[in-house]
């Protein structure tokens, strides 16, 4: 039924129209104010009356959703809806913590709730589309953009970007409190040579089938609804104008059909990446590598209808683009009611509900990963402790949002040290040691970092020495990461380095509590502090995630979803390499694979978490030694609770095809599964490989499954698992 309003529609529609639905535009003025008489909102406005835009982006708000859209229903001549786009990251107005953090929960359903949460709010507030989620995998803590995706890993990966489309769109799009979600950035954006954002990405098939492609796939397959491309030249060719990776993988071999938009101006950027001349050429070459909609090119409004005009371009092409705008728009059920995700109390009642916040805290909690507790100085015992915390981040209530929050206002996290009031058995002092930015803090502004200040460092070693125990929250602002913050050390900047050492002179019972948007290299922690959380960048709910899972009102479970170097000059470093030809040092001498001054290895390896409890693995049991092709694999293993909590684990199982026609890594994992002990308690997993988790992509894109001798691991870790292997006849 959609598909003949679609048809009826697009047959009424003018050369005009049609181009008209493939732009976008940002918000421009203040809607609900006069009409703008001048300048590029003038123009906007214009464009906008005469029925040549057909979405908008960053309008926000019941009272603008309906200011702007009443003027595309009533003032055009066909009075289609407009779609209204917004980057909801991580949260509209209730935070739930950064993306990377949230996959390291590796909990689906409580992804899928936290992506949920964040749609009802979008749409109470007229939105009906997000440019999320974020798919690209990434292995390069030195792009900043790593905190919006869900890691190093395709397979967690792929399940992170179903759970988040799920949690985006609901069982139905046109339900007012679900959303229209984006993949993005299709295709390759994570492997900006260098971490540099915006760079050049040049990777093999083998990697664009096997790691890049994947979570897009699992997208498509959950139903996503429109993708966006992306900024960067993927072998050569810039991704928006890339025929290939657009029509042919996306619209072709997977059926894609809802919709493309572009990165903002990645059309016009096609220009400087020396792949179109001018602006029409650039038009011209987007639309016919199937990208659907311009954003912020101004390319499609004014070139496309010449270039149809000339027969440069062929209307169909134009035809196919609108097709699928117009099915996501009645899909969302614009066209019954454009004003259904306009309603002032359902605004009132959603956005920042009780509801909301505890969700948000129940995602923080479990995207906390206790990375060491060697002295068991976590948890904290809850009376008669002197408690000193230092550091500014401690006492920040803007940075724990994280970056990639446009809806949210400054100011508005529970800081750790609110969280950590609220626990009064204790002696609680609070010490800065030194301001970590100096100047403008915000999302716009290069951050300027106090190198020089130390001040506070006296008070916080005072306040260290007489304590029992210290907490100490360092780490990257929340605004040091995501777009545009690409970093070249992976340190702790400002003088927090300095702090630490000089707070471990006087006091070593230390939890550091990391503050992060990435994987960070901090070997001298690694080695000296007994306690270690990461606790990134947790949202909202910040201080009452941090200080519950400190006193062990939350036992942690969460497991890194990228690996932490040892060295920055480690990057890109990831557990599912390849094998080298020397992967060890069989010949005692230096010509192997390996750093003459740092262990090769990661200092936190993907998967790796730890919980109060301890978790023992028995042998794994394979129901057969051999298999034949199609037949499942069924791998068991036992878990015992050896320790004094009750707790969950995230076991985890990797597979390595030994042999094959394309090289495969040293580990790829394929399975994984949360199991909740008590004291005490065993259970026993067991995980079943097919075909789907065995095979692999040929640098053609088509998917084997290879007879031979696979190994098979099963562990709390990717460098921490039992093995065993099997044949595949
Ligand atoms: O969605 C984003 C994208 O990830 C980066 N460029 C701008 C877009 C819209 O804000």
């Amino acid at each position: 039924e959609i598909e003949q309003k679609v048809e009826a529609l697009l047959q009424k529609m003018t050369l005009e129209e049609k181009v008209g639905q493939m732009n976008q535009y940002n918000g421009f003025w203040d809607v609900t104010g006069p009409s703008p008489k001048e300048g590029n909102a003038a123009l906007k406005y214009e464009h906008l009356r005469k029925g040549l835009v057909g979405s908008m982006l960053t309008v926000r708000g019941v009272d603008e959703v309906r200011a702007v859209q009443k003027i595309a229903v009533e003032e055009t001549r066909l009075g289609i809806p407009l779609i209204i786009g917004f980057d909801v990251i991580h949260g509209y107005k209730t935070l739930s913590p950064i993306p990377l953090a949230e996959a390291a929960s590796w909990d689906m359903e409580a992804i899928k709730n936290s992506a949920k949460v964040a749609a009802s709010e979008a749409a109470a507030s007229g939105i009906n589309w997000t440019f999320g989620p974020n798919v690209d995998i990434s292995r390069d803590a030195r792009w900043g953009r790593v905190m919006e995706g869900a890691g190093e890993d395709p397979f967690l990966g792929s399940q992170v970007a179903i759970a988040r489309v799920n949690g985006f769109q609901g069982e139905d799009l046109s339900d007012p409190l679900t959303i229209a979600a984006c993949a993005k950035h299709f295709a390759g954006y994570g492997f900006a040579e260098a971490g540099l954002d915006y760079n050049t990405v040049d990777v093999g098939n083998a990697t664009l089938f096997n790691t890049i492609l994947p979570p897009f796939k699992a997208a498509n397959e959950a139903g996503v609804r429109t993708y966006m491309n992306s900024f960067n030249i993927l072998n050569g060719i810039p991704a928006t104008g890339h025929e290939f990776l657009q029509r042919e993988i996306l619209k072709g071999r997977w059926g894609f059909d809802g919709f493309v938009i572009t990165d903002w101006a990645s059309i016009r950027e096609m220009i400087p990446h020396g792949f179109a001349e001018d602006r029409a050429e650039a038009a011209l070459k987007a639309v016919k590598a199937g990208a659907d909609m311009d954003m912020e090119s101004y390319a499609y409004v004014n070139e496309l209808v010449q270039l149809v005009q000339d027969g440069k371009v062929d209307e169909a092409l134009l035809d196919d683009a609108v097709r699928r705008i117009l099915r996501v728009k009645f899909e969302l059920g614009l066209f019954d009611d454009p004003y259904k995700y306009c309603d002032e109390k359902r605004e009132k009642k959603v956005i920042g509900s009780k509801e909301n916040n505890e969700a948000v805290l129940d995602m923080a909690k479990k995207s906390i990963v206790l990375l060491k507790n060697e002295t068991q100085l976590l948890p904290l015992k809850k009376k008669g402790q002197k408690i000193a915390l230092i550091g500014a981040l401690a006492d920040d209530k803007t940075s724990p949002l994280g970056s990639w929050r446009i809806a949210s206002d400054d100011n508005t996290a529970v800081s750790v040290l609110e969280g950590m009031q609220k626990y009064k058995g204790n002696e609680l002092v609070y010490e800065k040691g030194a301001d970590l930015t100096v100047g403008k803090t915000t999302f716009l502004d290069e951050l300027v970092f106090n190198t020089t200040d130390r001040s506070g460092f006296e008070a916080a070693k005072k306040a260290a020495k007489e304590a029992d125990v210290v907490v100490m929250v360092l780490g990257e602002h929340g605004f040091q990461s995501g777009e545009g913050r690409s970093r070249t050390e992976l340190d702790l900047p400002g003088l927090q380095q300095e702090l630490l050492e000089e707070i471990y002179k006087v006091n070593p019972n230390i939890v550091l509590v990391l503050n992060n948007g990435r994987p960070l290299a901090l070997p001298w922690a690694a080695e000296n502090i007994p306690t270690i959380v990461e606790a990134w960048h947790l949202g909202t709910q910040t201080g009452n995630a941090v200080a519950q899972v400190l006193y062990g009102d939350y036992n942690p479970s969460g497991k890194l979803p990228m690996s932490f170097p040892r060295r920055v000059g480690q990057a890109p470093i990831y557990y599912n390499h390849h094998s080298t030809g020397r992967p060890t040092n069989t010949d005692d001498n230096v010509f192997w694979s390996h750093y003459t001054d740092v262990e090769k290895t990661p200092l936190f390896a993907f998967g790796h978490g730890l919980s109060y409890t301890t978790f023992e693995y028995g042998a794994i049991k394979l129901d057969k030694k051999e298999y034949q092709k199609g037949e499942p694999v069924k791998v068991s293993i036992d878990v015992t609770n050896t320790g004094n909590y009750d707790g969950k684990e995230v076991v985890q199982l990797y597979i390595r095809d030994i042999a094959a026609s394309l090289s495969r890594p040293v580990k790829e994992l394929k399975g994984f599964e949360m199991v909740t002990l008590k004291k005490g308690e065993t259970k026993t997993v067991t995980f079943t490989l097919t075909d789907k988790e065995l095979g692999f992509y040929n640098n053609e894109g088509e998917y084997l499954v290879e007879p031979g001798t696979f190994k098979v691991f099963v562990g709390t870790s990717s460098d921490n698992v039992q093995e065993s292997e099997f044949k595949l006849k």
